[in-house]
């Protein structure tokens, strides 16, 4: 095969085609583009369908047993569109597994795939080149599952020099917690902080960009603790309040955080900058305290609500997204309540909820009082009839209010916006394409399964024309 290169393309040749499905979390997604950027300066341009790619990468997830199910169901029909495409132009085309179904995998991934060209984990995308370039040289599939010392995110490029209006920035990654339904400590390993200097260096190249918004990613984003450029280490709430200077950068967000970490002072940011936005997914789990003890969360359920109520405290219109998993081993229609009760305490305006899914590999799967299939799902389905009808309550009782809309994209429909309310709520709106990247007043005025539709009110943006925000949090409702 002829599809690998390891120096920086000249520039001459045509460029090759790559196609990058992606799935899973958002630090997937970030994993993504900058693996496109990294693969453009190898002479990559990437294409919007994979029959036409000379490379092809799935960036998989392991979360849940469909999902790495769906990755081996997408290979099949990859190899079929390989062997047609071959046939048919004579043109091979490279088969990538990255991600943590590849971490999880490894060989074993080979041997149920075979026609597979690399299999390459989430630690060590920077040296896609260098496997692709090996692939052409050697007989069978290439694997690198390492950890290695060298970190991934001093090697990838940063990216485009236009960013979205709103962008991701990984912050840190891995998670040393052992929740025994989880592999992520398997997967992505030992839980580590980039350093503040290379976070905020990376914040500004975005906002120069265009970025009006950065979500700081990390499967345990409040564990962060990276080395700050005064020599001491800096928590999530320091490195808030760093970002928060930058000049045009209008909202922060953080995703997705461990109760057991949301500590005095990032409660405190909530209160304190406004720029923070009001709307934080704090993943419970369950509202049982034996269950959260078998999941080895290390909080209980009054614990989590003493934290949104601390939240609440500081920021009253804080709304609270979670993730719920129903019939862990040992769950019983009572504990099964509790998460029921704690939701109607808590009211969550989003929710993600799943069935327990047995990992290979994690105590949880090991565990005897497996609770029957039929069980998980019926639970499954109580709990999102009530938190779907939390949702609806939450996204109507917005209509009528006007709310801070940051204009992210164009429409469908000529002259409309796409933005984002503070609770990350779709709103679509009538305004002209120069208005992208601002924050505008926009009053609520319909309210449809996914999205929302307003109108923007008469006295304009509320950012001023160098864009730095005033006072978001006033013109809420
Ligand atoms: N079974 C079901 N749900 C799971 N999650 C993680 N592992 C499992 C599993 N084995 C859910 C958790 C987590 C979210 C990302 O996925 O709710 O917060
Ligand atoms: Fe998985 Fe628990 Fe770590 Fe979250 S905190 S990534 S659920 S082990």
């Amino acid at each position: 095969m002829t599809f690998g290169q390891t120096a920086p393309d000249t520039g001459k040749a045509a460029p090759k085609k790559l196609f990058i499905k992606t799935y899973g979390c958002q630090m997937n997604v970030y994993d993504s583009d900058r693996l496109a950027a990294l693969l453009a300066r190898h002479g990559y341009a990437t294409v919007p369908e994979a029959a036409d790619a000379d490379l092809v990468v799935l960036n998989t997830c392991h979360i849940r047993e469909k999902a790495a199910e769906k990755v081996y169901s997408e290979l099949g029909r990859l190899r079929v569109m390989r062997d047609q495409r071959r046939s048919e132009t004579g043109r091979p085309m490279a088969l990538v597994v990255a991600g943590c179904v590849a971490q999880a995998e490894g060989e074993a991934m080979l041997g149920r795939a075979p026609f597979v060209d690399i299999v390459v984990g989430p630690q060590a995308y920077h040296r896609l080149p260098e496997l692709l370039a090996r692939s052409t040289r050697e007989a069978g599939g290439q694997i690198d599952t390492d950890f290695p010392l060298e970190s991934k995110f001093d090697l990838l490029p940063q990216g485009p020099e236009e960013s979205p209006v709103s962008a991701f920035l990984t912050v840190q990654e891995g998670c040393d917690k052992f929740c025994t339904f989880c592999v992520v400590p398997y997967t992505r390993g030992a839980e580590s902080s980039r350093p503040a200097a290379a976070i905020v260096a990376e914040a500004r190249r975005l906002v120069e960009g265009g970025a009006r918004e950065l979500t700081l990613l990390g499967q345990n984003v409040n564990a962060y603790h990276g080395d700050g450029p005064d020599g001491r280490s800096w928590s999530l709430a320091r490195l808030l309040h760093e970002l928060a200077g930058i000049e045009r950068l209008e909202r922060l967000r953080y995703t997705t955080s461990h109760p057991r970490d949301m500590t005095a002072d990032l409660i405190e940011a909530h209160g304190a900058l406004p720029q923070l936005m009001p709307f934080l997914h704090l993943p419970v789990q369950s509202g049982a305290d034996r269950v959260l003890q078998a999941m080895n969360r290390g909080y209980g359920r009054d614990d989590y609500l003493r934290i949104v109520d601390a939240l609440r405290d500081v920021r009253p219109d804080i709304a609270l997204s979670s993730d719920f998993i129903t019939g862990f081993p040992g769950e019983t229609e009572e504990d099964f309540e509790a998460t029921l009760a704690l939701v109607e305490r808590v009211g969550f305006a989003q929710a993600f909820s799943f069935k327990y899914s047995p990992r290979p590999g994690t105590p949880g799967a090991a565990m005897t009082k497996q609770v029957k299939e039929a069980v998980r799902g019926e639970r499954l389905n109580r709990l999102q009839a009530l938190l779907d009808a939390q949702a609806t309550a939450f996204n109507e009782g917005t209509l009528g209010r006007t709310l801070p809309v940051l204009l992210e994209r164009p429409g469908r429909h000529p002259g409309q916006l796409v933005g984002r309310s503070p609770y990350l709520q779709a709103v679509h709106v009538a305004a002209p394409d120069g208005l992208l990247g601002r924050v505008a007043r926009v009053t609520i005025t319909g309210c449809h399964r996914h999205s929302l539709a307003g109108r923007m009110e008469p006295h304009g943006p509320i950012t001023a024309s160098n864009g730095i925000p005033a006072q978001p949090e006033e013109v809420v409702a």
